[in-house]
């Protein structure tokens, strides 16, 4: 250890504070297998303590376990000092344990305000003053600098907007403990950066804020104390400057991941993809783009408004008031989801959950479920699903703790490559791709643009929503810049900067 990190580790260890949670030996199995193998971990008040790991290393089990989702196989959970065995998910509330969980749980059909006081409402029987409920709401959302109008029903919401409203209703409990599993995975630069200072703002008044994120930049800039698990073990736990980016990412993945810009292929001159025009509400206003044969066009923007939207217009969930697609030359009717996919475009969505995959089906199901409906076929019998699907498993790297468990079990980033692998082997002529690295690690990340890379290289045509400059800089041969529902830039990638495209992003002039 050199000097100075051993000067930072005094200063952590020398600090005047007890633990407000001390986790030890803690060990969880699902269907006989382990989840977590033996985790301790002191988390301190005043402290922003990163969790890492790769997908499925068992970062969500460890937090579900210390907020009374599930309970632990064996080991010790301690809050405040006291030894909490068969802790609750009330019980962890109340003892200060607040939690925004890596899904989502807000209540689709409630309002903002509703939603922000959940659980603090009165009895169903009782006098609500509702204008009460709205301005504690309003002023839980103010606090946090957030501008969204508490009357909205949470379903009308976009994502980034979902997950400022959970992190105000946590925060507004005034908890010791805030869990963030995962709260920037599909935000834009702007709300990202809100929670980044909401988070700074906690730390600063003594709360201990236990933070998982993919993002490693992120998670540098931000935490103090850094654990990392693989498969379920802790490999390292020590100050954040203890590591490096390549440090962390070896510690999480066991070997070094490069990440290339492969040299592919010039994109040939015939347009596989042609959209002129398309019109909804003021989500999409006017989008228009051209994606040759072998290109990667990206969008960039913040995830959800513009991009869902985009999917759900593409792909034939919801008919633009105008516009027009055309898909190898043919014009495709827009609103018809048969049409879309017997056009050759595959429009793979960035909300895998609601949309994408089925939940309860088990996980060889779900790869199978695209090319078996596009061929008219039944679903099989057990034994040559299993058997089509193996090679799926293998070349997307999907890993599950059980033979082929639901796909709802699998962890966030295995759930997006069973989603990928499930789109992308039906032979698109072209694809749009919502956000297809969200939530996923680091070595599943390089995974995923090599096979989106690989795409473009076997002739496909590829527009890439994302929100992530990163990767734009990455994959594409072109990118256009969405704001507020229009495009407002439209550049060349090897004449641009990663800078000047965030710049671009966060409010560089139209043009
Ligand atoms: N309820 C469950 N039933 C069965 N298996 C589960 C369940 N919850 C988690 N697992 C399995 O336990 C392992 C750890 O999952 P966990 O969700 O904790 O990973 P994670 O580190 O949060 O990953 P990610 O970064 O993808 O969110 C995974 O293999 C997952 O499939
Ligand atoms: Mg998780």
């Amino acid at each position: 250890m050199t000097p100075t990190t051993a000067l930072r580790h005094d200063r952590v260890v020398d600090a005047p504070t007890t633990p407000v949670v001390r986790l030890r030996n803690l060990t969880k199995s699902f269907g006989g297998a382990a989840a977590l193998k033996g985790v301790s971990l002191d988390i301190h008040p005043g402290e922003v303590h990163a969790l890492m790991g790769m997908n499925g290393a068992g970062k969500s089990t460890l937090v579900h376990l210390l907020s009374g989702v599930h309970q632990a196989d064996g080991g010790t959970i301690e809050i405040g000092g006291h030894d909490q065995p068969g802790l609750t998910t009330r019980r962890a509330r109340r003892l200060g344990i607040s939690m925004v969980p890596q899904r989502r749980e807000l209540v689709m059909e409630l309002t903002v305000a509703e939603n922000v006081l959940l659980g603090d409402l009165p009895a169903p029987h009782a006098l609500v003053s509702w204008k009460s409920v709205r301005s504690q709401a309003a002023r839980a959302l103010f606090d946090l600098g957030i501008e969204i109008d508490v009357e909205r029903t949470a379903g009308e919401l976009t994502v980034a907007e979902q997950t400022m409203v959970e992190v105000a209703r946590e925060v507004r409990r005034g908890g010791k403990v805030l869990i963030l599993d995962e709260p920037t995975a599909c935000l834009g630069a702007e709300a990202a950066h809100q929670i980044r200072t909401l988070v700074r703002t906690l730390r600063d008044d003594g709360v201990a804020v236990i933070h998982i994120s993919h993002h490693i930049d992120e998670v540098l800039a931000l935490a103090d104390r850094v654990t990392v698990l693989r498969d379920g073990a802790v490999v390292h736990s020590g100050p954040a400057g203890d590591l490096d980016e390549a440090g962390l990412v070896k510690n999480m993945v066991g070997r070094d991941v490069v990440f290339r810009r492969p040299a592919r292929p010039a994109p040939k001159d015939e347009v596989a993809l042609s959209i002129r025009g398309l019109c909804h509400g003021r989500a999409v206003e006017r989008f228009s783009v051209e994606v040759r044969r072998g290109e990667i066009v990206g969008v960039l923007g913040p995830a959800g408004d513009a991009q869902s939207r985009l999917f759900d217009l593409l792909s034939g969930r919801r008919r633009p008031d105008s516009g027009e697609l055309s898909v190898d030359g043919a014009a495709v009717p827009l609103g018809r989801i048969p049409r879309s996919l017997a056009s050759g475009l595959r429009c793979v969505t960035g909300d895998r959950r609601a949309l994408g995959l089925i939940p309860e089906l088990s996980l060889d199901e779900n790869l199978m479920l695209a090319s078996d409906r596009l061929a008219r076929r039944r679903l099989q019998r057990w034994g040559s699903l299993t058997r089509r699907a193996a090679p799926l498993r293998r070349s997307y790297q999907v890993a599950a703790l059980t033979a082929n468990p639901a796909v709802g079990r699998l962890s966030g980033g295995n759930q997006q490559k069973v989603l990928l692998a499930k789109w992308l082997e039906t032979s698109p002529v072209a694809c749009f791709l919502e956000d297809p690295t969200n939530g996923v690690d680091v070595a599943a990340m390089a995974d995923i643009h090599t096979l989106v890379d690989g795409l473009a290289a076997r002739g496909v045509a590829v527009l890439l929503a994302s929100s992530s400059a990163e990767e734009i800089m990455r994959l594409a041969d072109r990118v256009v810049v969405v704001r507020g529902g229009r495009i407002v830039a439209e550049r060349d990638i090897t004449t641009l900067t990663h800078d000047e495209l965030v710049a671009t992003a966060l409010g560089g002039q139209p043009q």
